[in-house]
């Protein structure tokens, strides 16, 4: 990569953040030239965020999983892409050599095209996290199918309605999955999902847990015995930067999940820039990241990124709780691990146990640690800054979205300064804009605002998958002009970022997105139930929780608590299990407004027990039944 735009100190960072700025071509273009492109780009950028229509290096052609893999193999061939540290720690670890990950992804691409899948069909990816993966998505580049990566803890419906948006011709999976001391059959959630599924023609299938499962003559294959039969040669497909590389969906405030679309050129160049410059890799530097491939942490910084860096990443199976609440360390420890990126949430949860945990391995190997996800409170940074990092590794917060595709905001390690709690400055390309509720841009320090960005940065996201008017709807309306994260956010004194959290009706438990209508409309299915509302509280470990107000059709109610795991196993079936209530209240009447709204508001303040400060409450159509809740709340819920 341009050696020109490397970060390696505080002057550099400003110099290139305002070269980025005054001449984005040149800086991103410049980038762009180290990696292997059939045909040069013709424009580097063509944008207009009325329509909203962004496009990078377009006219130039190339193949992702080349530069990720071919690109490396004379250097690197026998360098270790991936390390799979499987859940058991008494399995072995398994090595995975750029020349053998090669083989592999040439083996599974020629199988995707064995079995008809070709340039622009969809294959849906629903597999925990084991080799075959990341050799699935690289094949599915090589080949250039569109993946579309389902987190392996959705269920069935959840499942469905994401093949079913994208018409996906195909579904990896596997027999199931290890997770700590359980094993979920992944492959019988699949089946269910394709009851209601007519697109897929083919199901591949992993075997990783042995269980017993049902395979459906000419439609379901064992992978094993057919990557056998194929070749370890393949050409790569030469694709257009603007081609479609991925869909990755996340929850939206409203209505099914939106699938966001990235394209090929842009997502490469900033997965490898961002990936080499916030985490300081380099080229002997052992690298985890123990977010999910199926969220996009994982796809743009265990494999992309990594990857294009010619990086060894490690890839974990299990559960940080197993066999015991050392297994992070311990991994680290043993595995050397230079640069350790993880969510707040995790961190969280770690902390509450003995720092015995910890002392027990060395972690002097570590020179980077990450946070991505949600905002990270004072007491995790500083558990994380000091028992994990030993005040010696810095800490980077890292703020993104799937929509954004990689990291837009973080320190970096030796260049700009590291604060407890603040995603800081953003990288070069990004231009963070703070906007008031009327769309000003609120300049000078010490503000707070609507996180906004001013330009296109090259791995956005081009648009929903089959609706772009959503896109536009979403993210370039409230703001003319301006691509509108959804998040709030101030900026200090000194000019440096703090993500506050999100403004709109998403809230992140345990690092995962959760629109809360969708949600409702799983529980207002239920038969006795007349209407929901879910909002947001704060947890000393998911970071937020979800609490319910639940409007009954019933003034009796025989069993609360029977009603209770009803509803939240409506949740799971429906969603997930992520997505089950934490608190659940339910009430005769929501508080409404004159014109039949739900006051949110209030709820929000009775479940965060605020109740002394509830606002302005003159548009009130029920302020009894705000009373009541209360004293309810008081009751049940106030420690
Ligand atoms: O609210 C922000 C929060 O996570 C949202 C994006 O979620 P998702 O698309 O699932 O991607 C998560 C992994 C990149 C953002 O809108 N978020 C992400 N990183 C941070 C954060 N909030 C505060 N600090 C962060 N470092």
């Amino acid at each position: 990569m341009s050696q020109n735009y490397r970060i390696r100190g505080t002057e550099e960072y400003t110099r290139i953040y305002n070269e980025s700025k005054t001449s984005p071509e040149e800086f991103w273009g410049g980038i762009a030239e180290a990696f292997s492109w059939s045909k040069k780009w013709d424009a580097v950028l063509k944008w207009d965020f009325n329509q909203p229509e962004v496009k990078w290096f377009e006219g130039g052609k190339l193949n992702l999983s080349e530069n990720c893999i071919d690109r490396h193999l004379n250097a690197l061939g026998d360098k270790n892409a991936f390390i799979f540290e499987p859940n058991n720690p008494n399995e072995p670890t398994e090595y995975i050599s750029y020349s053998e990950l090669s083989k592999r992804v040439n083996r599974f691409a020629n199988l995707l095209l064995s079995k008809g899948i070709r340039k622009g069909d969809r294959v849906c990816i629903y597999l925990p996290m084991i080799p075959d993966l990341p050799v699935a998505m690289l094949a599915c580049a090589r080949i250039g199918a569109i993946h579309s990566i389902v987190f392996a803890g959705f269920s069935a419906q959840a499942l469905a309605s994401r093949i079913n948006d994208s018409d996906c011709k195909m579904v990896i999976t596997s027999d199931g999955s290890f997770r700590g001391e359980k094993s979920i059959e992944l492959k019988n959630i699949v089946d269910e999902a394709l009851l209601n599924c007519t697109t897929v023609e083919t199901v591949l299938v992993v075997k990783r847990i042995h269980s017993k499962v049902t395979m459906m003559p000419e439609r379901d294959y064992w992978i094993a015995p057919l990557l056998e039969q194929q070749s370890e040669v393949h050409t790569a497909e030469q694709m257009d930067a603007e081609d479609p590389l991925f869909i990755l969906y996340t929850s939206g405030s409203t209505g099914t999940p939106k699938g966001m679309v990235h394209t090929t050129g842009g997502y490469m160049v900033n997965a490898a820039y961002t990936f080499q410059n916030v985490f300081q890799y380099e080229p002997e530097d052992m690298y985890w990241c123990s977010a999910d491939i199926g969220w996009i942490t994982g796809h743009s910084y265990i494999v992309y990124g990594p990857l294009l860096n010619g990086a060894t990443s490690v890839l974990f199976e299990g559960v940080p709780s197993y066999p015991d609440c050392g297994r992070f360390w311990q991994t680290i420890e043993k595995l050397n691990v230079n640069q350790f990126y993880t969510a707040p949430t995790t961190i969280r949860s770690l902390a509450k146990e003995s720092l015995d945990f910890v002392n027990r391995y060395d972690l002097s190997s570590l020179k980077t640690i990450g946070t991505v996800g949600e905002p990270i409170n004072i007491e995790a940074w500083n558990w994380y800054n000091d028992n994990v990092g030993k005040g010696k590794a810095t800490v980077v917060d890292t703020w993104f979205q799937t929509e954004t595709g990689c990291i837009l905001i973080s320190p970096i390690p030796n260049a700009t300064p590291s604060i407890a709690t603040f995603a800081t400055l953003p990288l070069p390309g990004v231009q963070l804009v703070l906007l008031d509720d009327d769309g000003n841009e609120i300049l000078g320090n010490d503000v707070k605002g609507k996180l906004c960005i001013k330009a296109p940065w090259p791995s956005m996201a081009r648009t929903i998958w089959g609706n772009h008017q959503r896109y536009k709807e979403t993210y370039f309306t409230a703001f003319p002009g301006y691509y509108f994260t959804g998040d709030g956010a101030l900026r200090n004194e000194d000019g440096y970022y703090r993500i506050t959290g999100r403004v709109d009706d998403v809230i992140i438990v345990s690092g995962h997105n959760l629109g809360t209508a969708p949600i409702e409309n799983v529980i207002n299915e239920h038969e006795k139930v007349a209407e929901s509302a879910i909002v947001g509280v704060q947890h000393p470990i998911k970071g937020m929780a979800l609490f319910g107000f639940v409007s009954l059709k019933t003034i009796e109610l025989d069993d609360e608590n029977l009603l209770k795991q009803e509803i939240n196993q409506l949740i799971a079936s429906k969603i997930g299990p992520i997505a089950k209530l934490d608190f659940i209240q339910f009430t005769q009447e929501l508080p409404k407004t004159r014109s039949g709204k739900i006051m949110r508001r209030i709820l929000r303040k009775i479940a965060n027990n605020e109740s002394d400060s509830l606002g302005d409450v003159s548009t009130l159509l029920n302020p009894p039944v705000v009373a009541q809740l209360i004293e309810l709340y008081n009751t049940k819920f106030k420690k």
